[in-house]
């Protein structure tokens, strides 16, 4: 029956969701498979609760087929996820390990067979770890070994994939990564994590040019996890503004100005002149702008920061001792606040700050929420509620003229979630960790319907969970 009242999206609007390769693969010593800083991170350090690993995950390796069905099952026109480097130079350099590619060309057939469109990340966070050993991210030379990575798999698979992102939220693999500890390789070097944001944004850069120049058929894109960032409280000296611009600096214009205005902001060059200075070298920033044909943002919510006695500011990277505010009651398991018109604001502001943005994607949204299986359904009606209302302020963006053409949902399935190791569930579909049984929530047949009439229904879902 056909609802004329529904709120609908554009027409070829994607509908999809996400994963990424350590979080559901498993099957790390397989087929030629390197280790990675992951790898090493849930083996050799405590920085994971529990101990918890990515080594069987849910077993996607062995299951892929099962899953493509499933995902054919649920509707989706779309699927996203991420290629392990380590299963392709298991040291980071290096001729391609065949059996690692054929397995993702495996996937992408059976995506392609399905009617479901490919999208492919080629770093989600599984740096070799050869190359960490040989310098990591702060190193210049780990930008060009991705180029020539990133060149190896656009090879194979470019003839079947029609949209590539080169990395996944650098911020995360920069500051989480080199200055939190928070993820691997689990350093706490401000040093570091400023030399990483520039290689980062250079390897994004070069591995676009060696990819275009194979085929610009493609489309080429980026995924940053732009955010946000608000003073709540009393602020008499300025102290939590100063700390806000510090924090928007390093979060979002570190990557969006060079990537989008060939430039570093002036005033993130000067903080981080405290670090070693960002090590940029003559050309680098051409390299680094190249021009896109979309990009991803992956939104969760909104952040919040206030003075907190005895707290300091935040004044290096990586370091929020201002402490984040709840600002009303609902949070996520996560303990991360629902603030679904941030998503609409977030995207309406990059659109003036510039114009000339590519169309947009929302490479992830989703929420985190531990609903069990109860004879054999999965009511999960918080999740529900959280995608409607995000997905009204897609809807909002769209109508106040922003290009947006896609929306990924993470994730497809319950997953490994980085520090937090199996505690934290996103999944549209559960995961029972000791059988590996596969149910989808009740949002995941909501979802269905959302693609199937290419919209939401008038009354927004809400929930009484
Ligand atoms: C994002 C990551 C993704 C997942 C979600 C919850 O930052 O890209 O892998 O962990 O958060």
């Amino acid at each position: 029956m056909t609802d004329t009242a529904a709120i609908r999206f554009p027409e070829g609007f994607l509908w999809g969701a996400a994963t990424s390769a350590y979080q559901i693969e498993g099957a790390v010593d397989e087929d030629g498979r390197g280790p990675s800083i992951w790898d090493t991170q849930c083996h050799s350090t405590n920085l994971v609760r529990d101990g918890h690993s990515g080594d069987v995950a849910v077993d996607h390796y062995h299951r892929m087929e099962d899953d493509v069905a499933m995902m054919a099952s649920l509707g989706l026109g779309a699927y996203r996820f991420s290629v392990a480097w380590p299963r392709i130079q298991p040291v980071g350099s290096g001729p391609a390990n065949q059996a690692g590619l054929d397995f993702y060309s495996r996937l992408v057939d059976r995506l392609l067979a399905a009617g479901i469109q490919p999208a492919l990340t080629l770093y989600h966070w599984d740096l070799p770890q050869a190359l960490e050993d040989a310098g990591g991210w702060p190193a210049r030379d780990t930008a060009y070994r991705f180029a020539d990575y990133a060149a190896i798999v656009f090879e194979a698979l470019h003839d079947r994939v029609p949209m590539w992102a080169t990395l996944n939220e650098p911020w995360c693999s920069a500051l989480l990564g080199y200055a939190d500890s928070a993820h691997a390789p689990g350093h706490t070097n401000p040093h570091e994590a400023t030399r990483a944001i520039h290689h980062l944004n250079l390897a994004h850069g070069l591995a676009v040019k060696a990819m275009c120049d194979i085929d610009s058929g493609p489309q080429h894109g980026i995924v940053l996890n732009l955010q946000p960032i608000h003073a709540v409280g009393p602020d008499p000296d300025g102290v939590v503004a100063e700390g806000v611009r510090r924090l928007d600096g390093l979060r979002n214009r570190a990557w969006t100005e060079p990537i989008f205005g060939a430039q570093y902001p002036a005033d993130v060059v000067e903080d981080l002149e405290a670090f070693g200075g960002l090590p940029v070298e003559e050309g680098d920033l051409d390299i680094v702008a190249q021009p896109l044909d979309w990009l991803g943002i992956n939104y969760y919510c909104d952040d919040f920061l206030q003075s907190r006695p005895g707290g300091t500011i935040p004044h290096a990277p990586g370091l929020r001792d201002a402490g984040e505010v709840d600002p009303g009651e609902a949070v996520t398991d996560m303990g991360w606040p629902i603030t679904p018109d941030g998503l609409r604001a977030l995207m309406v502001g990059l659109e003036e700050t510039y114009p000339d943005l590519p169309p947009i994607y929302i490479t992830e949204n989703g929420c985190a929420y531990d609903d069990p299986v109860v004879d054999g359904a999965c009511p999960d009606p918080r999740r529900i509620a959280y995608l409607d209302a995000h997905l009204r302020s897609v809807r909002a963006a769209i109508d106040a003229g922003v290009d947006v053409r896609g929306y990924f949902e993470w994730s497809l399935m319950d997953n490994f979630e980085w520090s937090h190791g199996y505690h934290q569930r996103f999944g549209m579909v559960h995961i029972d960790y000791d059988t590996l049984v596969r149910t989808p929530r009740d949002s995941a047949w909501w979802y269905r319907d959302v693609i199937a009439r290419n919209g939401l229904t008038r009354t927004a879902t809400v929930s009484s969970g």
